[in-house]
């Protein structure tokens, strides 16, 4: 997302290629059989598009693939592309060969959109100048470059946006196990001390995200150098994650006060994203992109055309009794 703060400390931990990106393996799979194929017929790169929550990679396979192919990386985001003029003013700096990333592309303009699709299939901008009687378009010919698109909403992109990816590469949420080791890897460059049970304890509480558990091993190395002798071990990551009111299942206070919203004003559901953004006092698009979307995958809540519910692992999450008429909790 656009308004995630990236810090330098993002930047540094940043895997510059794909020998160093953890986990995706079919994304990794497919984006190096890609690459592979365009450098054997001398080729530029197809389009590419990559989906997912957020702090999953996309910005980072953005710029590994950039370095894959040898090329300039160009990055902007849907919102800044206010005008068509700002769409020619990136597109005429792009050398053949090159990636232009656009983040947050499902928040591109629809107007913007018309002029991407020609830019994207025969290389063209038909830009309209002028107004009234006096408007004329002129056509600007581009080199082949490649766009990667990222979003964290899939399902928001238009039909004929969607189809000119040709592949739709949606992330996933990460394994404890590949946790682990993006954790070992972010220590070893940072200089942290942290023993495995200690990367455990981060990666189980890291909801599937490496932005998450990069963010966690921070905090924590700062609580092992104040509050122990530096190193990460187990009881040193559970205390100190245990001070930021993290559970044991990585659900923060937003996640649970969401739980209990649900549950005890709602009844359970179904309820409305706007009624429960509005209930809690959270960005409706907060919700439906950073918690959401872990909450429905570890079977938390579920989506229904009627709204949101609350499932029976809420219940014992936050140790509520359902309601008369909800399913019976398994034990
Ligand atoms: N597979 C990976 N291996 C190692 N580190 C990773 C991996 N994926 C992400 N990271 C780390 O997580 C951080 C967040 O990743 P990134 O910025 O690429 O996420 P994003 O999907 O673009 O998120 P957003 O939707 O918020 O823009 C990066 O700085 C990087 O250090
Ligand atoms: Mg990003």
């Amino acid at each position: 997302m656009a308004d995630t703060p990236v810090t330098s400390y993002d930047l540094s931990l940043r895997p510059p290629a794909f020998s160093e990106f953890c986990g995706q393996e079919k994304v990794k799979e497919r984006l190096l059989l890609m690459v592979e194929a365009a450098k054997m017929r001398g080729d530029v790169l197809d389009h590419v598009l990559l989906s997912g929550p957020p702090g999953l990679g996309k910005t980072t396979l953005a710029n590994i693939i950039a370095n894959a192919v040898g090329h300039r990386l160009h990055t902007t985001s849907g919102p800044q592309i206010e005008k068509a003029g700002d769409l020619a003013g990136i597109l005429t700096n792009v050398e053949k060969g090159d990636v232009l990333f656009i983040d947050e592309i499902h928040r591109l303009h629809p107007a913007i959109e018309e002029y991407l699709y020609p830019a994207m299939e025969d290389f063209r901008l038909d830009i309209i100048i002028d107004q009234g009687p006096n408007a004329r378009s002129i056509q600007l010919n581009l080199p082949k470059f490649t766009l990667v698109g990222a979003t964290t909403r899939a399902g928001m992109l238009t039909g004929p946006l969607r189809s000119r990816f040709g592949l739709v590469n949606r992330l996933d949420y990460y394994s404890v196990d590949e946790l682990c080791q993006i954790l070992h890897r972010s220590a070893g460059l940072l200089d942290i001390e942290l023993e495995h049970g200690g990367a455990v304890g981060i990666a189980r509480r890291s909801r599937g995200t490496p932005r998450v558990a990069n963010a966690l091993l921070r905090w924590v190395r700062d609580y092992a150098q104040v509050k122990a002798d530096g190193r990460i071990t187990d009881s040193v990551a559970e205390a100190a994650l245990g001070m930021i009111d993290i559970d044991e299942d990585g659900l923060d206070e937003m996640d649970k006060r969401l739980l209990e919203t649900m549950i005890y004003k709602f009844n359970g559901g179904p309820v409305g994203l706007a009624s429960l953004a509005v209930a809690v006092g959270e960005d409706e698009s907060t919700i439906e992109d950073v918690h959401e979307p872990f909450l429905i995958m570890q079977g938390y809540i579920k989506r229904t055309p009627r709204g949101r519910e609350a499932m029976p692992a809420a219940y014992r999450k936050i140790g509520a009794i359902p309601a008369s008429g909800q399913a019976e909790l398994p034990l």
